[in-house]
């Protein structure tokens, strides 16, 4: 185990509920496992506990001249500057503007780009919904190709950039793939894009947990425009993520949503914008959730990047090792462990049990073994029905049952992702489950509602109300 200044076991005794016991079919209580990072993490105990410590101060901020508005006002801004260099970003430069989570920060970012409806924004087909289609809106979006294993096709990236040089104002690209864990050389294809005369959004919903993020300066070539983040996907589940970029950006046009925090000065005739980030966060911001991402971000930090890079690269590589050895079982993506061993991709894995719905094994790993995974199409249709290598007719029957409410043959896979807290030993109760149901053998009986898609058990009746209730 790498050297870290917080040891992993201290990381995993310090998530929140990471001993929580759920019920399983055959009635008996087994501690969670959470595969499902990816979506989003638990909290970490140091982020819950500074929360409710800062709860004792908190206030409104900004406004408020009281001395627990003055330890807010603080705090809020020091959480923005602690934001700004975890990602490489100078003040000078960039600017954090707080929001909810990477879809907002995108779609924020999308209205304030001076687009037309002719420029072309560069997207890939891995991307995630959220960095796509806010760019249909705008502009015309072109799709860069993705090989067989999911992995972008830098010459098709190229051609594109070539063929419609002038018109390309944008390259907006994951940093990380939610559903392959693959990890674009974002370095690179920054240097292309501007060379291009176009921007580059790096989405680092994905990366930002895993990888350490350098936005660099701008008078380097390799720069990012614009990052994006989600704080629910870095121990943090408090309502916040931000979006990094450009200041030069954001102090041009009006302010997407007008209100409180946004203006200079107001007469009954005139509105003096406020510069950014003000004029991009109306309202009352989210100060808790701000504390909670900088708590989190030291934390990670303390753990430090390469440590939490290179802990996921042996889990990665660990279980891709033993799931490869599963007769029956379709693992999607790049699928060699050492790649995974040498921290070239992020600790996603996506797979199917040949001849069982991706719904059926996701509800069998939670009934029977309390795992929870994430299952079907990631907010990732494009990509998904690429890896499955479904044609355009299928892809139509598949869209035209959709829309009439039947999800019983929904393609989707399977999804399992890792954190910073999880361990081997976890790895073990998946795999053991994994040979199981290849073999068929699992114990209760499963029906599919067709409308959802989603299969429930038989006979298996708890009381949420026992577990948690408002
Ligand atoms: C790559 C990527 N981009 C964007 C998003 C959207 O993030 P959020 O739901 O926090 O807005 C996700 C969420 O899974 C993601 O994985």
């Amino acid at each position: 185990m790498t050297d870290t200044l917080v040891s992993f076991r201290d990381i995993r005794e310090m998530v929140v509920g990471i001993n929580q016991k759920v019920p399983l079919l055959d009635g008996s209580l087994r501690t969670y496992i959470n595969f499902d990072n990816a979506a989003s993490t638990p909290a970490l105990g140091a982020v819950s506990d500074k929360v409710n410590a800062f709860l004792e101060w908190y206030s409104s901020v900004h406004r408020g001249t009281g001395f627990k508005s003055q330890i807010s006002t603080r705090s809020f801004d020091q959480a923005r500057e602690i934001v700004s260099d975890f990602v490489g970003a100078n003040s000078d430069e960039h600017v954090v503007i707080f929001g909810k989570n990477t879809t907002e920060a995108i779609n924020k970012l999308a209205f304030r780009l001076p687009l037309k409806p002719d420029d072309v924004v560069l997207v890939s087909m891995m991307e995630h919904h959220s960095n796509d289609l806010p760019w249909r809106a705008r502009a015309q979006v072109e799709h860069i190709k993705v090989d067989r294993l999911g992995q972008l096709d830098v010459a098709d990236f190229e051609e594109k950039l070539a063929r419609l040089a002038g018109r390309v104002k944008l390259v907006a690209i994951s940093g990380a793939s939610n559903v392959t864990g693959f990890l674009a050389d974002i370095h690179d294809l920054a240097v292309k894009a501007h060379q291009a005369g176009a921007q580059i959004l790096v989405d680092c919903a994905q990366l930002a947990p895993h990888r350490q993020v350098d936005m660099l300066p701008l008078s380097d070539p390799a720069h990012f425009d614009y990052i994006s983040i989600s704080a629910h996907k870095m121990y943090a589940p408090y309502g916040t993520g931000a979006l990094i970029g450009r200041r030069d950006t954001f102090e041009q046009g009006e302010p997407e949503y007008r209100g409180g925090g946004t203006i200079e000065v107001v007469t009954p005739e005139t509105v003096d914008w406020a510069a950014p980030p003000d004029r991009d966060e109306a309202g009352s911001p989210n100060v808790v959730g701000a504390v909670a991402l900088a708590v989190a971000i030291k934390q990670m930090q303390a753990v430090g990047m390469e440590a939490i890079a290179a802990h996921e690269a042996e889990l990665t590589s660990y279980a891709l090792e033993k799931m490869l050895q599963i007769p029956n079982l379709e693992i999607y993506g790049n699928t060699d462990p050492e790649h995974a061993r040498a921290g070239k991709r992020l600790g996603v894995i996506p797979f199917n049990v040949i001849g069982m719905s991706h719904f059926k094994v996701a509800a069998i790993l939670s009934a029977e073994y309390a795992i929870g995974v994430r299952n079907g199409c990631f907010c990732a249709h494009p990509y998904l029905l690429h890896l499955m290598g479904m044609t355009a007719g299928k892809a139509e029957q598949v869209r035209q049952d959709i829309l009439a409410n039947n999800r019983s043959e929904m393609p989707g896979l399977v999804r399992v992702s890792f954190g910073i807290y999880n361990t081997t030993e976890e790895i073990d109760v998946l795999i053991e489950a994994l040979k199981n149901i290849v073999a068929g053998h699992y114990k209760g009986e499963y029906i599919q509602d067709t409308v959802s898609g989603e299969y429930e058990v038989v006979g298996w009746n708890f009381d949420p109300d026992q577990y948690f209730s408002l």
